[in-house]
């Protein structure tokens, strides 16, 4: 089972920063996972929340400010006065961490409360821009955001994500189409994620920070977890 570390490893760095990433790129894990939005002035960067509320000093949308804008807020020291001064990074920058690893990079395309107009192909160019369409993952809990990836770049692997289970979920990601399903902990046990296993999906849960829970997402033979400690599961799936 693969470990991917989610949003870097941000049970001990703060999320979504270099300082997370710089980590994760460090340990023979598979991957990473990290969230995208759009600036005022149509640059990527790498945060989970709309606003910059939670993980920095400052508050506000994300797409009321430009980068530079962005820039001046401190990304660190909520999560510890260690890590004062972190930033927040382009995708380019966390993806530049990244060339010469072997890490598959999952881009969450967070276009679920602002649909960020023209951001799958601001993204699918600053993939190509780095060489590595052959290792991300696209992924996004707005479908309709992966049908535009479809158009773009058929040949990019995408991921639908959920939050909710599906009873048919080869069925409905025929539809994308998306190859792979990202499903919330515990739901991942439902009978109809093993189905879609039996039938083929590839199938990735979300947040499993658990031992228990990680051994026994590997029994039923789920493909990846994402987990804010990877160092500690992928310890404890060696034992
Ligand atoms: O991509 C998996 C997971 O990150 C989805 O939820 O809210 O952590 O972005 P969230
Ligand atoms: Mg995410």
């Amino acid at each position: 089972m693969d470990i991917f570390a989610h949003r870097g490893i941000s049970g001990h760095y703060p999320e979504n920063t270099g300082a997370a990433f710089y980590a994760a790129s460090k340990l023979p894990i598979a991957g990473i996972e990290l969230d995208v939005h759009l600036t005022a002035d149509g640059e990527l960067v790498v945060i989970h929340d709309e606003t910059i509320d939670r993980t920095s000093n400052g508050t506000g949308y994300v797409k009321d400010y430009t980068l530079q804008q962005l820039r001046a807020f401190d990304y660190g020291s909520w999560f510890s006065e260690e890590f004062a001064g972190e930033n927040i990074p382009t995708l380019g920058e966390v993806l530049e961490l990244f060339v010469g690893t072997h890490h598959v990079i999952n881009i969450e395309l967070k276009t679920d409360v602002f649909p960020y107009e023209g951001i799958e192909s601001l993204v699918i160019k600053e993939i190509a821009t780095h060489q590595m369409t052959e290792r991300v993952i696209i992924s996004s809990f707005n479908h309709e955001s992966l049908q535009i990836v479809t158009q773009l770049a058929p040949y990019i692997e995408k991921a639908a994500l959920f939050a909710e289970i599906l009873t048919d979920f080869t069925t409905y990601t025929s539809l994308i189409p998306a190859k792979a399903i990202h499903v919330s902990l515990p739901a991942a046990f439902r009978k109809s994620v093993r189905r879609a296993l039996e039938e083929g999906a590839v199938v990735r849960v979300y947040t499993v920070n658990d031992i228990e829970y990680a051994k026994n997402l590997q029994q039923i033979g789920v493909h990846a977890i994402f987990t804010d400690e990877p160092e500690k599961i992928v310890a404890a799936l060696q034992d």
